[in-house]
């Protein structure tokens, strides 16, 4: 044999050897396959990060809590922010004088406001509750004692308005106000207002009609219930007296019906969606993982819970505001246990809770979301997005608490991916990683933890950047297979 001809040989050997380690597909044959195409994509708007529900409006004043909101806007991007109370005794807005006279100050409200629009982050104004001085009766709620009673005279409550919105416009200028948004009071139909329905739908009138009379451009909306009740109602009421409201507002927590299902966000969002039409903006302005039972918020279940609802109910509301960004939160009284299963994606002292690394995750998902093949798995599932100079996957393992649920093997392929993937990372929020409860735990769940306590369970909350195998198994198909346990996420960062 002469040399060309075996070299030819070699190198033939060679190509065969070469494809042979490739081309196999090296998914383990108990593993979910799932095929990502980058040639076909679609819009991945990050809705979820429109707003951001917080403790009341009087936290604003604290150090804890802004630096809290500060962390939570830089690293998750929100673009608004909504909370109860603005009109609370505590901020003092609403006094009259011996003859009656309404004595209105805004010296708190400002402090509050100019602090949030100097991260560049919008309030939805949530207007309530009602101020002693304007008052029909003496019902409060939540340690604050925020007043929930009807105006003793809807004039006085409309002159309020007006002048609230007149001081707002003088001082950050009506092209600022006009792009935030106003609804009317919070969850009239669950303990939140001593009145029925019928006297909210007027309160909701005369407040439309205040606003309206400052300038049409303000934005209003409403109902702002619990349980995503009453939306109907709202607009055959509306309609009945001749107004358009600018949105439609609920709540809905997971755990309002019972059993819960995992897919319950998607139904009740769907059928809301249904009721206000497609044309309605459709604002969620609160949900967290569940309300109080079973208390899940501290732990992977809400990380988990979180990129499996963001991703299943995509498009169909126009606000998702998870309630709340921090455990700076009144509402039982500012609870001192770090971790209290409060509805905050932060501790008290700013401790990041894996429902927090889920959000970051998803704030730097790319703007277009990859088409993924695959088995429509009772837990697992896959988000492949792409940015400018990188893709990321997020895979999550979610199912409802006491449901089955076990480590899934999960295999990707992605296909059109560029050719000089470069670097490949992998984060994990589970019960081993950014899991800061455990540590706590371990610790002896200090009610008081030391500054050196706080700095190791900070430390354990953070992400730890592990090395992924991946591999091409041609010019731009890359493949890589990993396990993901229970109520797992894990994010595999390829950039090029
Ligand atoms: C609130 O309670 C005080 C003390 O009991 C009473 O004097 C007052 O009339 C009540 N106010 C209203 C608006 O009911
Ligand atoms: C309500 O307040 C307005 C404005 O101060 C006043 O003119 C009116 O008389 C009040 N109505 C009642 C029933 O007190
Ligand atoms: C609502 O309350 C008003 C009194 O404030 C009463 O006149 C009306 O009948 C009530 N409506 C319903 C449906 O209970
Ligand atoms: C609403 O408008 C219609 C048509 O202009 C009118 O007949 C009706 O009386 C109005 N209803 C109310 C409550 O103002
Ligand atoms: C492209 O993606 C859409 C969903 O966005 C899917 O319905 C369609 O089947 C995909 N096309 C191909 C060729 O995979
Ligand atoms: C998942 O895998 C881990 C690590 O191998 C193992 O310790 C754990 O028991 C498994 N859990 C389940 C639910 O199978």
């Amino acid at each position: 044999m002469n040399k060309n001809i075996l070299s030819i040989f070699v190198v033939l050997i060679l190509i065969q050897l070469c494809f042979a380690s490739v081309s196999v597909n090296t998914c383990d044959s108990t593993s979910l396959i799932y095929t990502a195409d980058l040639k076909n994509t679609t819009e991945w708007e990050h809705y979820w990060e429109g707003c951001v529900g917080s403790g009341h409006a009087w936290l604003g004043t604290r150090q804890d809590w802004r630096d809290a909101l500060k962390t939570a806007v830089d690293k998750l991007g929100f673009e608004r922010i909504r909370f109860h109370g603005i009109f609370d005794d505590d901020m003092n807005v609403y006094q009259e004088a011996a003859d009656g006279t309404p004595i209105y100050s805004y010296y708190n409200v400002d402090q509050v406001y100019d602090y949030i629009l100097s991260l560049g982050v919008r309030p939805i104004v949530e207007l309530s509750f009602m101020p002693t001085a304007m008052a029909s009766g003496n019902t409060t709620i939540f340690h604050y004692r925020g007043n929930i009673t009807p105006p003793k005279n809807y004039t006085l409550w409309a002159d309020m308005i007006e002048n609230f919105l007149q001081h707002l416009i003088d001082r950050y200028t009506m092209d600022e106000v006009k792009k935030w948004h106003f609804e009317v009071w919070n969850e009239p139909n669950c303990g939140f207002w001593t009145g029925n329905m019928t006297e909210y739908y007027h309160l909701l009138q005369v407040t439309f009609n205040a606003i309206k009379s400052v300038s049409t451009e303000f934005s209003v909306g409403g109902p702002a219930t619990c349980q995503s009740q009453y939306l109907a109602e709202t607009l055959q009421f509306t309609q009945e007296n001749n107004f358009t409201l600018d949105f439609v507002s609920t709540h809905e927590y997971p755990t309002d019906i019972q059993p819960v299902q995992r897919n319950i966000m998607y139904q009740v969002l769907s059928n809301s969606r249904a009721i206000v039409g497609p044309d309605m903006p459709l604002f969620y302005t609160e949900y967290n993982d569940g309300l109080y039972s079973p208390g899940l918020h501290d732990t992977t279940f809400a990380s988990a819970f979180a990129i499996f609802n963001i991703i299943d109910v995509y498009g169909i509301a126009d606000i998702f505001s998870w309630w709340t960004f921090s455990d700076v939160f009144e509402e039982q009284g500012q609870q001192s246990v770090p971790f209290n299963q409060g509805f905050g994606l932060q501790t008290i002292y700013g401790i990041p809770k894996p429902s927090f690394k889920a959000f970051e995750l998803l704030h730097e998902t790319g703007y277009e979301r990859a088409y993924v093949d695959g088995p429509d798995h009772p837990t697992a599932g896959v988000l492949v997005t792409k940015g400018d100079s990188e893709i990321m996957v997020i895979v999550y393992n979610h199912n409802i608490p006491g449901a089955p649920i076990t480590n899934e093997t999960v295999c990707i392929t992605i296909n059109n991916v560029p050719a000089n993937v470069n670097s490949a990372t992998l984060r994990r929020i589970d019960d081993e990683n950014c899991n800061p409860i455990a540590i706590w735990t371990q610790m002896g769940s200090p009610t008081y933890p030391s500054q050196d306590q706080i700095d190791e369970i900070y430390d354990s909350a953070q992400f730890v950047y592990e090395d992924i195998d991946y591999k091409y198994l041609s010019l731009n198909t890359l493949s890589f297979e990993i396990i993901i346990p229970p109520q797992g996420v894990a994010a595999i960062k390829l950039e090029y």
